[in-house]
């Protein structure tokens, strides 16, 4: 696949891309195997939305991510991965070696039942079977859906039973930094309440005592000595699922985000080799967790792809200290290197002691992505990590694009702090006001919709299409709308500012207020809440819970950290409460809604400028939740 090579090049193929983007994106999808050529490139419709890319195109993702590379590349490392204990041997999977391991853990789940268009769950550490794991699913046609392994056992049933799975992959247990969390207990909560899963594979990483249920439950470590390595990849259509992923929104359960063969390929491969100017023979690392989408896009799919060298870390940041991504990059002599602001900004404030002793002299490229990131932590990460001798991607997308959407071309595109830059190639972003009509020109706030589809797009919310449809194409007409506020700078660059909608970006974990609020509910003294963001130094934002308790609790505290208990135990440690004040009563408005607009400037400080209370139904209320605001 050729690469843009200068920013004339990239106006070029921008300029093409937008007037015959199906010729542009024929010819993109040339460079990968197809077991049939598409009919037709693109059929779509934003108003009554559908769309289809590569139709009726046949083709198998893990041919293109693995068997073809077989012959080039069959020694050369495709996954190195290094363990949470500095102390344990990193691993190394060579493209041969992960294609018979793709291909034996195929076989097992044929063996357990496991077919073509089956919802298969995993929940794992961050280890090399998550990957290949993943892969597995894709070789036979089963959905995965992969649930993030910091989630707990009621948000993993409601993923479970949403998709319907009929089986879940786990581990006995995972290492983060120095906790071992019970992954396979989790899951056995879970599967109380999940009766159509009837297998689960477990994995053992921890060696820690688990159940396992005759019958349901086998090891992974079993079955795969039952098995060969021959697996003939499954026949797909461009438009078979091939993941949900969920993710959370502004109301109700988490949304099963779809995501189909041909076109997330095409627009993961081609994204991934110009964004970072993927070079062949570099090693890549992209911290994200698979259980996100950057895990699915840029650690699994996009790497394997272009037949790159990915490096998958089981760890944190700052274990067993805050030099820990430092010394892993030289260690591997890691030349891209992509983050999260969250983790910069933890790493910048733990001070420069910790990066000093390290090299980094192997890094070539930089990237951060899943919030917005401020101008000090892009020059801090600029000067320190990237020693001003590295270009910063900072690259906006979401779940539902599938791929990276707007952001620099890696030492082409002339890059700002805190900007995205420009639309990727195929990116047709505009700006709209609050009555829908575009903002033309340069210097304006909007919100962020796109006008034309791209391959990578959000195909449907898994069961439910009138949801997807509600909650991406009716908020204005005829566009996809992102839920982000954006500013087109007087260069035509963009800045993302945040969510215009009621989730929030914690630790650039995409976290839905209901569920949280679900999740604090189920506290036995608690009978209403609700929750708002704040902003927060490092994590972006922060989470603050308001809660009415239905009996009189003098001991506060204790009540606060049982709270923070009770949504570790039901949705987990990442919608952890960073704040909470009980209060008689919430803000509502005569028809019960809650007005929000309120409870976030109080969880701001700023209480100055709460604008118009008339209307609600208990203005009072509002005077007592100013008063007990937690500073
Ligand atoms: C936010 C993550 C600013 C944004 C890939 C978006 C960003 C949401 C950036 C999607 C960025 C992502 N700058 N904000 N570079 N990248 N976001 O689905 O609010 O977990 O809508 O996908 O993250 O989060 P998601």
């Amino acid at each position: 696949m050729k690469k843009i090579k200068s920013i004339e090049d990239y106006h070029k193929e921008y300029k093409k891309s937008i007037e015959q983007p199906e010729t542009f994106w024929s010819e993109i999808a040339e460079n990968f195997i197809w077991k049939k050529k598409w009919d037709s490139v693109l059929k779509w419709d934003f108003n009554n939305y559908n769309v289809n890319w590569f139709l009726n195109g046949k083709l198998n993702i893990t041919e293109n991510c693995l068997d073809r590379h077989l012959s080039s590349k069959g020694n050369q490392p495709a996954i190195i991965w290094e363990p949470n204990d500095p102390k344990e041997k990193a691993l190394t999977l060579t493209y041969k070696e992960l294609h018979e391991k793709v291909c034996s853990f195929a076989n097992v789940l044929k063996n357990n039942g496991c077919k073509k268009g089956d919802r298969i769950c995993i929940y794992m550490p961050m280890v090399p079977e998550l990957a290949i794991a993943v892969l597995a699913c894709a070789r036979i046609g089963a959905i995965h859906s992969v649930v993030f392994g910091g989630f707990s056992f009621n948000s993993l049933a409601d993923r479970i039973h949403d998709a319907d799975c009929n089986l879940v992959i786990t581990s006995d247990g995972a290492y983060r930094g120095a906790k071992d969390i019970p992954l396979k207990s989790v899951v056995d909560e879970a599967l109380k309440t999940c009766p159509t899963v009837k297998k689960v594979i477990v994995l053992r990483r921890t060696n820690s005592k688990v159940e396992m249920q005759n019958g349901r439950d086998v090891w992974w470590n079993d079955e795969i000595k039952k098995v060969n390595a021959d697996c003939p990849a499954e026949t797909m259509d461009a438009e078979d699922m091939l993941f949900i992923l969920y993710t959370s929104g502004s109301t109700g359960k988490p949304k099963g985000v779809v995501h189909t063969c041909g076109g997330y390929m095409v627009y993961t491969g081609y994204t991934f080799k110009n964004v970072f100017q993927y070079n062949d023979g570099e090693i890549y690392w992209c911290t994200a967790d698979v259980g996100w989408i950057t895990g699915h896009s840029y650690l699994v799919y996009g790497p394997l792809l272009n037949g790159a060298t990915t490096l998958m870390f089981e760890g944190i940041p700052t274990w067993p200290d805050a030099g820990r991504f430092w010394e892993v990059i030289d260690k591997h002599k890691v030349n891209i290197f992509y983050t999260a602001p969250t983790a910069i900004r933890s790493l910048e404030a733990m001070g420069l002691d910790f990066v000093k002793p390290h090299k980094l002299n192997s890094l070539r490229v930089l990237g951060t992505v899943g919030e917005p990131i401020n101008a000090e932590a892009w020059n801090w990460y600029n000067e320190n990590i990237g020693k001003n001798n590295c270009p910063i991607v900072d690259t906006w997308w979401q779940t539902e694009t599938g791929g990276i959407m707007i952001s620099p071309i890696a030492g082409i595109t002339k890059t700002k702090p805190g900007f995205a830059t420009l639309p990727l190639p195929g990116v047709q972003p505009v700006l709209l006001d609050e009555s829908g009509k575009e903002l033309q020109g340069n210097n304006v706030d909007g919100r962020l919709c796109m006008k034309f589809p791209w391959p990578g797009i959000i195909r449907t919310t898994y069961k439910n299409h009138e949801r997807c449809k509600e909650v991406y194409f009716s908020t204005f007409k005829g566009y996809y709308f992102t839920g982000d506020g954006c500013r087109r700078d007087e260069d035509g660059y963009y800045r993302i500012t945040g969510r215009v909608d009621d989730v929030i970006k914690v630790s650039g974990h995409l976290l839905g207020t209901a569920e949280i609020e679900n999740a604090i509910n189920e506290h036995a003294d608690i009978v209403e809440s609700a929750v708002v963001g704040f902003p927060h130094d490092i994590k972006g934002w922060g989470i603050y819970a308001y809660v009415i308790c239905d009996r009189k609790r003098d001991d506060v505290e204790e009540l606060k950290k049982e709270i923070i208990g009770t949504v570790n135990k039901f949705m987990g440690p990442i919608a952890k409460p960073d704040k909470i004040q009980i209060v008689t009563g919430l803000p509502k408005t005569r028809s019960g809604k809650i007005m929000r607009r309120i409870l976030r400037k109080v969880a701001e400080g700023d209480v100055n400028n709460l604008g118009d209370t008339s209307t609600l139904l208990d203005p009072a209320v509002v005077e007592e939740i100013v008063k007990g605001a937690v500073k």
